[in-house]
């Protein structure tokens, strides 16, 4: 039966956009949304705790991205945005009747753009096993991969390295550099991002796929999305003052907040620990 606390109480420009992901990844797409929309207020949820998600079920993840979502709605958020491939993957069709009225983001492989760019037509995409291996991803490569190679890749590895705060570290290079070899040697001209944590080592892996490859991520397309969505709602915020972000993760916040700290650029982070049962 549907709960009241399911609901979005009222459709208030003021209150704030939930983010969620399994850890710091989400704050790839949280900066682009802080550059598209500077006067929203907004929340960010990792659920470092149970991260990785990759490696896990599509149950588990469900699971855990209904008490997250559940969790930012009752913080009073006015909309949120899966800031998680793999959660989109899993959760995405559950999340949308189980709360609905809110307005829900997800985020997907930008194969589209992919096979808009690629001049070789042969693309790679990197991403977690669970949203390589879903029903959503082989969807939109029958919808839109059409005349194209696609190779896709897991990462072993990266995800937990940059969790342990390695961005600019040579352990993580050759992580980057063991994962992409066979996808060079496939010629791929075009490189999706296909988890958000890639993004935040993007200039990494940028430069060891080398000049003849182009690196795309979805950050700035789902906060683009996201803004049509508040506009169309009536839910965007208009005031002239800038917007505030809250952190919350189910991890050990003496871990995690080094980490979002430098990833955000903001020495006076906080990060409040929140367990979320199921
Ligand atoms: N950042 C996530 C994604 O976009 C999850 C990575 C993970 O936890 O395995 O898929």
């Amino acid at each position: 039966m549907q709960q009241d606390a399911d609901r979005p109480r009222q459709a208030d420009p003021a209150a704030p956009v939930g983010f969620f992901d399994s850890g710091v990844g989400g704050l790839s797409v949280l900066r682009a949304a802080r550059r598209a929309l500077p006067r929203e207020n907004m929340i960010y949820f990792a659920d470092s705790a149970y991260c990785p998600y990759g490696g896990r079920s599509g149950e588990f993840v469900r699971r855990r991205a209904l008490a997250i979502t559940r969790f930012l709605l009752a913080r009073g958020a006015k909309a949120v945005v899966v800031a998680c491939n793999s959660a989109s993957e899993a959760a995405l069709e559950c999340l949308r009747p189980a709360f609905p009225g809110l307005e829900i983001v997800g985020i997907e492989p930008a194969v589209k753009v992919g096979q808009r760019l690629s001049r070789n037509h042969r693309i790679g995409v990197l991403g977690t096993s669970l949203t390589l291996g879903g029903k959503r991803f082989s969807r939109l490569l029958e919808n839109f991969a059409a005349g194209m190679e696609v190779y896709t890749q897991p990462v072993a590895g990266l995800v937990e390295s940059i969790e342990a705060g390695r961005i600019d570290d040579p352990r993580t290079d050759a992580i980057i550099r063991r994962n992409l070899r066979p996808l060079l040697k496939k010629g791929i001209d075009t490189l999706v991002l296909g988890c958000t944590h890639y993004p935040l080592v993007k200039e990494r892996i940028a430069s060891a796929c080398g000049p003849g490859v182009e690196v795309i991520d979805t950050g700035e397309p789902v906060a683009r999305q996201l803004r049509r969505r508040l506009r169309a709602t009536g839910l965007l915020r208009l005031s002239p003052e800038a917007g505030w972000v809250e952190y919350f993760s189910s991890g050990e916040p003496g871990i995690v907040a080094p980490v979002m700290r430098a990833i955000m650029a903001d020495p006076s982070l906080q990060v409040i620990r929140r367990s979320l049962q199921e």
